[in-house]
C-alpha cells in the first residue's frame, strides 16, 4: 500500500495520523517527516523512500562511509546491519545504510520545486 499526503492539509498533527494509520495496518512501517508521511516500501533504504516520496537529502556513498545523508531522527528506533564508518550524533541517522523496523519521525523536508524561469513568459504581466 502506498500512503502520499500532505498531513499539514489535514487538522490533526502527524503523530496523530501516523499513529491512526499504524492502528489500520500494524505493519506498515510508517515514515513521518516535516511534510509527509508514507510508507516504506520492502527492499527499499530510508534514503530511497525520501527520494522516491521528494524529499530534500544529501547523498554521496549510500553505503555509510560520507555522513552526507545525515538527518535528525525524532521519534522511534533505526539500526545497522554493520556499524557505519561515518560518525552519527545521538538522535541521528544514515538513510542510505540504517534499518528501520518500526514507525519513525525524522526532519526532513520535501524538495521545494524552484520556477523554471525558461518556461514561462517573464513579460506576461506587461
Ligand atoms: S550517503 Fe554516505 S553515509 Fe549515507
Amino acid at each position: 500500500m502506498q500512503i502520499h499526503f500532505h498531513p499539514r492539509a489535514a487538522v490533526l498533527p502527524n503523530r496523530l495520523w501516523q499513529a491512526m494509520l499504524q492502528r489500520l495496518n500494524p505493519s506498515m512501517t510508517l515514515i513521518t517527516t516535516n511534510d509527509k508521511i508514507f510508507e516504506l516500501q520492502a527492499g527499499e533504504t530510508l534514503l530511497d523512500g525520501l527520494e522516491r516520496t521528494g524529499h530534500e537529502v544529501e547523498y554521496q556513498c549510500r553505503s555509510g562511509y560520507c555522513g552526507a545523508c545525515r538527518v535528525k531522527l525524532r521519534a522511534g528506533k533505526v539500526d545497522y546491519d554493520e556499524l557505519p564508518l561515518a560518525f552519527v550524533g545521538p538522535n541521528e541517522v544514515l538513510p542510505c545504510c540504517c534499518r528501520v523496523s518500526g514507525p519513525i519521525e525524522i526532519d526532513c523536508r520535501v524538495r521545494v520545486q524552484e520556477r523554471d524561469l525558461f518556461d514561462s513568459d517573464l513579460f506576461e504581466n506587461q
